[in-house]
């Protein structure tokens, strides 16, 4: 099918200009100046369908490259299947994700990322990649790592330095991974906090009776993020390997990244919506048990000592080059709950998949960020982070027709009642923001139009990623 968008503006990581794309199938296949020659009016004529975007923005597809879908995690698993969790997806102008395939201790990496493909084949609305969680760092798991990047379009390794006994690998593990990643060229992804520090104020606190959902972020202090980033780094430098870190809600942790890419070093920093917008004073601390729905880690910061005006400086600077949603939902009833009592015991996520292209718009709409850093932010760095551009992440011909037509003059309702994700709550309960999604296409099909859901489950490919094209 031939589409035209027609009398829209097209921003991209480095502007903004009217201009109507043509797309030929699945590919853009031109940028024709609006109005101004005889073959736009003619390919107007012709195309079989013309989406009017005048007054509105069209850019790229959204890319979350940090997705937990069908996680099991905290004695439970993620609410949102490949199903929901795509098409919530889709809604928020999200085309493309990228999920944590996993490999716990003692599994083979080959059988976790054989499980996620069963979970995510033929059951997702955008197209989808993976990164591999190694949760069992040795001699077999480190061999699967070349495997993975060689032939399965894996080329991105999360390691935790939190949740002993889970996912966690000790310096030694990290170095070994790290070392391996440089050799084949990959990206090795941090979850960087003292999971083994952690684990001590926790049993402290709860000793104390500090059972209730905001000593979740009190017993995982700042330094406990700004002291694993550092060693992250330090690790990162001996093995010369790129390091991306992800969720980051620390201003000392993101200064640490910043010195390191101030030396020349190949690190980078991802944030997340809820560390921009919600807080330890406002959401982690509301009373009775509410607090629980704002539990991710790492842990929401205080908004008093300024740390999510510091992100967002951050975003500026492009000290922080990535926001991602970490989505990772669970519901209050049943998942949630499962910490009543003890904060420890409450799953650790907030889902927001649906959600972060109308977030970070707030940030242009309030002046924090610019209309092309949203952009770049949000789908061009991604899809370069993670070896998908220029098939992703910009609007250009030649690559996927993946492309949100957006309004600045609508409004969106965060809410339970109209939110597609599966979820009980939303974080973001009755936030009107500026700013909504009005049509959706991925790779040439219009799957969001008019508040109507119009795609389909299988319809989303997976991607096999090359390389990280973002590194100096
Ligand atoms: O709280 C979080 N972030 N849950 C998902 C797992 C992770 O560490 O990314
Ligand atoms: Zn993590
Ligand atoms: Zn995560």
């Amino acid at each position: 099918m031939t589409i035209l968008i027609r009398g829209g503006t097209v921003v991209s990581a480095t502007g903004a200009s009217p201009v109507d794309v043509l797309i030929d199938g699945e590919r853009i296949v031109a940028l024709l100046e609006p109005g101004s020659t005889a073959l736009g009016a003619d390919l107007a004529g012709s195309a079989e369908r013309v989406i009017d975007a005048t007054g509105k923005y069209v850019i790229p597809g959204g890319v979350d490259v940090h997705t937990h879908m069908e996680l099991p995690f905290g004695g439970t698993a993620a609410s949102d299947t490949f199903e929901s969790g795509t098409t919530a997806a889709a809604w928020g102008g999200t085309t493309t994700i990228i999920d944590f395939a996993v490999q716990r201790s003692g599994e083979r990496v080959q059988d976790g990322l054989a499980d996620w493909h069963g979970k995510a084949s033929g059951n997702c609305a955008i197209d989808y990649g993976f990164h591999m969680i190694v949760g069992g760092v040795d001699d077999d798991s480190l061999k699967a790592m070349d495997e993975l990047s060689e032939h399965e379009g894996i080329t991105s390794f999360k390691l935790f330095m939190a949740y002993p006994g889970v996912f966690y690998s000790d310096d030694g593990q990290i170095l070994r991974a790290m070392q391996k990643a440089q050799g084949n060229g990959s990206m090795i992804m941090m979850h960087a906090e003292n999971g083994i520090a952690i684990d001590v104020l926790v049993a402290q606190a709860l000793a104390r009776g500090e059972t209730d959902p905001r000593f979740h972020s009190l017993t995982r202090p700042v330094e406990m993020e700004e002291e694993a980033t550092h060693r992250a780094i330090m690790l990162a430098k001996v093995a010369e390997c790129p390091l991306y870190i992800v969720h980051m809600s620390a201003r000392e942790a993101v200064e640490a990244v910043a010195r390191a890419q101030q030396a020349g070093a190949n690190v980078f920093g991802e944030t997340c919506p809820q560390y921009l917008y919600l807080s330890l004073e406002e959401h982690l601390s509301a009373p009775g048990f509410e607090g629980a729905k704002y539990v991710c880690s790492t842990p929401l910061r205080s908004r008093d000592d300024g740390h999510q005006r510091d992100l967002w400086r951050f975003l500026r600077t492009n000290d922080l080059s990535v926001v991602s949603t970490d989505h990772c939902p669970f519901c209050f009833k049943e998942q949630k709950e499962l910490g009543v009592g003890d904060f420890s015991k409450i799953p650790n996520g907030i889902g927001s998949v649906e959600h972060r292209m109308d977030l970070l718009y707030q940030g242009v709409v309030t002046g924090e960020i610019t209309l092309s850093r949203w952009v770049e932010v949000c789908a061009t760095t991604p899809a370069r982070m993670f070896g998908l551009y220029p098939q992703k992440g910009v609007i250009a011909p030649g690559s996927d027709a993946d492309i949100v037509v957006y309004d600045p003059n609508g409004k969106t309702t965060i809410s339970v009642e109209t939110h597609h994700m599966n979820m009980d709550h939303s974080a973001y309960e009755g936030t009107v923001v500026d700013g909504k999604v009005a049509t959706v296409l991925s790779r040439g099909s219009v799957v969001v139009d008019d508040d109507a859901f119009t795609g389909t489950k299988g319809h989303g490919r997976y991607l096999k990623r090359g390389l990280s094209q973002y590194l100096r």
